[in-house]
């Protein structure tokens, strides 16, 4: 008989989020990246409702300095609450309340210092203690039928282990990425046997390159605590993954959908754009827009 085996489930996310954003300046010079609005929602809210949809029912940031507003936006803001209640705007009080944090799901813990996003993982170990865990990037997002977490979680129900979301990058673009050295490519999934953080294009392994969103075991946080240094001089999350590799399951999972990089100025602009066009309320009157600014230039 095929049993299916049970997993532990995935129930806490880790979102880094004490990057400083200085390539968004003047923007983030006061407001924290993950505040910067895609379509109608901050960057932030984006990377929350997925991990909602993936069933996670608890959250932790990673966050640092000047970061405040980002526990704020979901708290429940009473006084914004009550005023749009005594109005009878239920529609915007709806939207007001959507991101509100059941009390006590919402955890947040220091970065103290920007030592890179292996370190910021690690900063999340005792929160997570022993069981798997997912890690969302919020500056990839992504359009798909079905979120990306949620993919994975359901990958991950039937392989167990480690996964990592990867896609098909160009050539030039592999130095930006942490870069898979394939063993078996099943299409789905894809066996790993190495993986190099941002090689330069004539030494990268392959071009399928790691997105922003991970299914991790607890163990990675043994080898984050050795705090080596890799890419860039900073801990990276891709080296503590290599040391997994071969001691337990570890997949790359193509997921279905688009990712957008919302960590640069231009994939910022094309996020919203294409945010915009997906949007079933917006959508129709943003291409029309667009033709109109296309015409006129
Ligand atoms: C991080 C990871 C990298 C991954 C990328 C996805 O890099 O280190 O392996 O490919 O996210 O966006 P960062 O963009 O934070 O430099």
């Amino acid at each position: 008989m095929n049993q299916q085996k049970a997993y532990k489930p995935i129930r806490k996310a880790v979102f880094p989020v004490a990057g400083l954003g200085t390539r968004f300046l003047p923007a983030t010079k006061v407001m924290p990246k993950e505040m910067l609005p895609l379509n109608d929602r901050p960057l932030i809210q984006h990377a929350w409702e997925e991990a909602r949809e993936a069933g996670i029912e608890e959250f932790i940031f990673v966050t640092g300095r000047r970061k405040g507003m980002l526990e704020e936006h979901f708290d429940c803001q009473f006084e914004l609450e009550q005023m749009l209640d005594s109005r009878g705007e239920t529609e915007k009080l709806e939207k007001a309340r959507s991101c509100n944090i059941e009390a006590g799901k919402l955890y947040l813990t220091r970065q103290p210092k920007a030592l890179g996003l292996g370190h910021a993982i690690w900063c999340a170990r005792e929160i997570i203690g022993d069981e798997p865990f997912a890690v969302i990037l919020p500056d990839d997002v992504f359009l798909a039928q079905k979120s990306c977490l949620a993919q994975m979680v359901e990958a991950y129900n039937k392989t167990g282990g480690n996964l990592i979301a990867v896609t098909e990058v160009s050539k030039e673009d592999t130095a930006r990425y942490g870069i898979v050295d394939i063993e078996k490519d099943n299409g789905n999934t894809v066996s790993i046997k190495g993986l190099v953080e941002k090689p330069a294009p004539a030494q990268a392994p392959s071009q399928l390159a790691i997105m922003g969103r991970y299914i991790l075991q607890p163990e990675i946080f043994t080898h984050l605590a050795n705090f080596e240094k890799g890419a860039g001089g900073e801990i990276q999350l891709t080296d503590a993954l290599v040391k997994l590799i071969g001691k337990q399951e570890f997949y790359g999972f193509r997921y279905e959908g688009i990712r957008y990089d919302c960590g640069t100025k231009l994939g910022f602009i094309e996020s919203n754009v294409a945010f915009g066009l997906a949007d079933p309320q917006t959508g129709a009157d943003v291409k029309e827009m667009i033709e109109r600014l296309l015409k006129s230039r």
